[in-house]
């Protein structure tokens, strides 16, 4: 077992109520988190009961968490650690009602046998949370409890309100983690150390250097199970309003007072009262060929599976610079990351044809993997005679520093904050509230959606929108490979 330094866990064992326990978020990352937690020795110990619509037993329940880990968890297993954690698995089907939940947590508590904590985590689809939020209410499990709650928080700024009225009925906000997990990943926090740790960046980490921004974030994968959610949803909702805005304020904030969650809720909620409403005219709405076949698709859909857009933060340090959003699904690469665009010279000594300025501005960019890079590029002489300039590039891979295997899984790192009790890296009713409120134009009256063709980069307006700059993606120069001494 690694050795994990005294205070990164809970105090107390915990039960974990896990609604949504057989859908596709709870196989993908949160069944294979919590093993990876459980059996790695971050939490002292854990009970875990999934709640879903399915009608299985435990053991339906527990051969449904062995496929998932099967599929999804990419450690080693061994036979003991699958043991202990198929046996702290319990189930109850959402329809055998709130006594069942509450007998099932009765159990699970008086199995641990000392002082725990319960986290309810709420991995349903927005229609679903608040029933989920009153069964709690009515089994009697508020009390030292924290609740989870997954993304979006409402669907526009009337609808979230309403969510977190009907929420604070039954939890207090202390208890509500609402959970962004771009927030959770290494290299999201790795922008907060690489701006404020550092002397060398901040100074120029405004407006009078940086020309432009873009948070790009392509995924490869179509829809699968989930079109029901998602035409519900569209990209916008799904990934802007949520994950793109909240790494946006991560690159764009003050400098906060400390690493709290007040003084960092603080700092992103003012990027977010500060960016200007978000204008139709400057979104691309997109969807992909096809997508109008897909089960569960209305076949007339107008729901967006890609969304690009420009929006300003109008504050001191970046009135003027446009921030350039870019997300869909069936993209031609996955990729998540951030370029910063720095301003060109305002002269140059180089004769024509040198080659200065021909390959694009200096680039600061951040590869938001959880293997991360991050890359400065800057132009510099090529070897030999005469002066030809050449794009060249400072580059820092994860991979190369062999602690890959350190990096805990977004999901992981935030489920292990909120048995913590620390709400640092989550999302505060304020902000969302404020990022609907911001997109309220934009939901009111959306752009036509156009089609484009799977495995392209979208609809052919988005280099419109960004002119006279160009999307950094597809790379002209791949990263550098990965030294192979290093992982
Ligand atoms: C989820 C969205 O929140 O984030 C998905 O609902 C998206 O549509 C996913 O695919 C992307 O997350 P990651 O961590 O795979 O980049």
């Amino acid at each position: 077992m690694a050795k994990i330094p005294p205070g990164v866990g809970p105090r107390f064992p915990q039960v974990v109520v896990l609604f949504g326990a057989t859908g596709d978020l709870a196989r993908r990352k949160l069944l294979p988190g919590l093993y990876h937690l459980s059996t790695a020795g971050f939490i002292p110990s854990c009970r875990i009961i999934g709640v879903s619509l399915d009608d299985i037993d435990v053991e339906g329940f527990r051969a449904a968490a062995r496929s998932a880990l099967d599929e999804f968890f990419n450690r080693n297993m061994t036979d003991r650690d699958w043991q202990a954690f198929a046996s702290s698995l319990d189930y109850v089907p959402l329809a055998a009602g709130a006594p069942a939940l509450k007998a099932a947590v009765d159990r699970a508590e008086q199995s641990l046998g000392t002082e725990s904590r319960r986290l309810h985590y709420l991995s349903v689809p927005p229609s679903a949370a608040l029933s989920a939020v009153r069964l709690l209410g009515e089994a009697g499990l508020v009390q030292h409890a924290r609740i989870v709650m997954e993304k979006p928080f409402g669907t526009d700024l009337a609808s979230s309100h309403e969510l977190n009225t009907r929420l604070h009925e039954v939890f207090a906000e202390e208890q509500i983690f609402r959970i962004d997990h771009f927030l959770g990943k290494e290299p999201a926090q790795n922008i907060l150390a690489f701006r404020f740790a550092n002397g060398l960046f901040e100074p120029i980490w405004n407006r009078n250097f940086i020309d432009h921004v873009q948070i790009d974030v392509p995924e490869t994968l179509g829809l699968g199970k989930r079109s029901g959610f998602y035409e519900q949803t569209g990209a916008y909702r799904d990934m802007v309003v949520t994950h793109l805005f909240q790494i946006l304020a991560f690159m764009a904030m003050e400098p906060p007072t400390a690493l709290d969650p007040a003084p960092i809720g603080e700092e992103k909620n003012k990027v977010f009262r500060s960016m200007l409403p978000i204008d139709p005219a400057h979104v691309v709405r997109g969807q992909y060929v096809g997508y109008r076949g897909e089960d569960g698709v209305d076949p007339e859909s107008e729901t967006e599976t890609f969304i690009a857009l420009k929006c300003y933060i109008d504050n001191w340090r970046w009135a003027g610079v446009p921030f350039f959003l870019r997300t869909g699904k069936r993209l031609a690469e996955g990729q998540r990351i951030i370029s910063i665009a720095f301003r060109e010279p305002p002269k140059s000594m180089f004769p024509a044809g040198s080659g200065v300025g021909a390959q694009g501005p200096d680039h600061l960019t951040f590869d938001l993997a959880d293997a991360s890079k991050m890359s400065l590029s800057f132009y510099g002489k090529r070897p030999g005679p005469g002066m030809r300039l050449d794009k060249l590039s400072l580059q820092f891979a994860m991979h190369d520093t062999g602690l890959l295997g350190e990096v805990l899984e977004a999901y992981e790192r935030l489920i292990l904050d909120a048995m913590r009790g620390d709400r640092t890296l989550f999302t505060t009713a304020e902000g969302i509230e404020r990022l609907w409120q911001v997109s309220t134009q934009l939901l009111e009256s959306p752009p036509p959606v156009r089609l484009y063709e799977p495995g392209s980069w979208g609809p052919k307006s988005i280099h419109q929108l960004i002119a006279p700059h160009a999307w950094r993606l597809p790379f002209e120069r791949a990263w550098r490979a990965p030294n192979p001494l290093g992982s």
